[in-house]
């Protein structure tokens, strides 16, 4: 492909709408290291505080996000329950042969769709295949913040730099690194601004201690050097694998009050939470203080009129399964905990 020689993507800007989403796209060359999972993540998080949510899909040969989100729609219907959906587009690969044709092609599909999304909503979410391919590399120059999930392995920090394995010293950045320095470098010339990169492990595990420590190690020095910043990674869990067919994440089961919830998924859920904090956007910590502050005179309404009337006995009985959307349903999975837990 002929892109592969050319690091610079140039998307015209100017044919994008004035305001703007915050995008972000999930990617890492490498094939799975948890690009959609987290991407679904961040999604249902930014949904469940109440912004409004565009994605896209790259990936149109496993379109495995586009399932996670028709899994959803689906158990919508099958359960008859409501719940926060994303703006969801798959952009499909080019059919023209000549790698020429087929750019132009794909810049438009792309620039169709952020034209569609951005204006409407206030995150993209963008997750790309885990190879290198013109689409993505359109992503990669025309977001705010590249999220990048690495196994927690060697192996996979490969993809990140060449390291030496005596001596744990960085022996050059990967081609992946250099195509990102490359886009912000063009970006900053394009229109001044930058893109942020952050790295985020993947898979964490408990068993082998050591692997851990040399890991943090490595990825802390890579991070000096090639100029990404560390968020917190997702452990190795099960929830975080097992709800793909329901299109549901932890945080619309512990949403539910479900009453078979584990340590694990408290666990999960704070995971997810101290990932979104640490993208470090002021309009969700406002969001969070003000769910928070709603949820608490919400509260003290309740604790109010319960103390001053009669409980209404026979209404107890006929309750809807559903309960209407409050402030405290909307955000209890992502705030619920005390603000010092969040921040954590
Ligand atoms: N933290 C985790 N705990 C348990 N399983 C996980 C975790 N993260 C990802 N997985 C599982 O690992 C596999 C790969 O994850 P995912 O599909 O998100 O990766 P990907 O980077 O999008 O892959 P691809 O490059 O093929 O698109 C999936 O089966 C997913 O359910
Ligand atoms: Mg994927």
């Amino acid at each position: 492909m002929s892109s592969a020689a050319n690091p610079y993507v140039k998307l015209d800007s100017t044919a994008l709408p004035k305001r703007r989403a915050h995008v972000f796209v999930l990617g890492n060359e490498k094939g799975g290291s948890g690009k959609t999972t987290t991407a679904m993540h961040l999604i249902i998080a930014f949904l469940r505080l109440g912004f409004r949510v565009g994605s896209i899909d790259l990936d149109s040969r496993q379109r495995s996000l586009t399932r996670y989100v028709e899994n959803r729609r689906q158990t919508m219907r099958h359960e008859n329950v409501a719940l926060p959906q994303p703006h969801h587009i798959v952009i499909q690969k080019s059919p023209f042969p000549v790698a020429y044709d087929a750019e132009a092609d794909e810049r438009e599909r792309f620039g169709t769709a952020m034209h569609k999304l951005t204006s409407e909503n206030d995150f993209i979410i963008i997750d790309s295949p885990g190879n290198d391919t013109y689409l993505s590399r359109l992503a990669h120059a025309n977001t705010q913040t590249i999220i990048t999930p690495i196994n927690d392995s060697f192996v996979d920090l490969d993809v990140l730099a060449q390291v030496d394995g005596q001596t744990l010293n960085i022996t050059r950045p990967s081609i992946y690194s250099e195509m990102i320095w490359e886009q912000k470098l063009e970006r900053a010339k394009q229109d001044g601004s930058s893109i942020e990169w952050i790295v985020m492990r993947n898979r964490l595990s408990n068993i082998n201690a050591k692997n851990k420590l040399l890991m943090t190690q490595t990825v802390e020095a890579l991070s000096r050097r090639i100029g990404f910043r560390v968020a917190p990674g997702f452990s190795e869990r099960v929830i975080f694998r097992e709800l793909f067919l329901q299109g549901l994440t932890v945080l619309d089961i512990m949403q539910a009050g479900n009453t078979s919830v584990s340590l694990s998924h408290v666990a999960a859920r704070q995971e997810v939470r101290e990932l979104l904090n640490s993208l470090r956007l002021p309009q969700v910590d406002e969001r969070i203080a003000t769910l928070r502050s709603a949820a608490r005179e919400e509260e003290a309404a309740e604790t109010n009129a319960s103390s001053s009337s009669p409980s209404p006995a026979a209404g107890t009985a006929d309750a809807p399964s559903v309960k209407p959307a409050s402030a405290n349903d909307a955000s209890a999975a992502v705030v619920e905990e005390p603000e010092e837990q969040i921040r954590a």
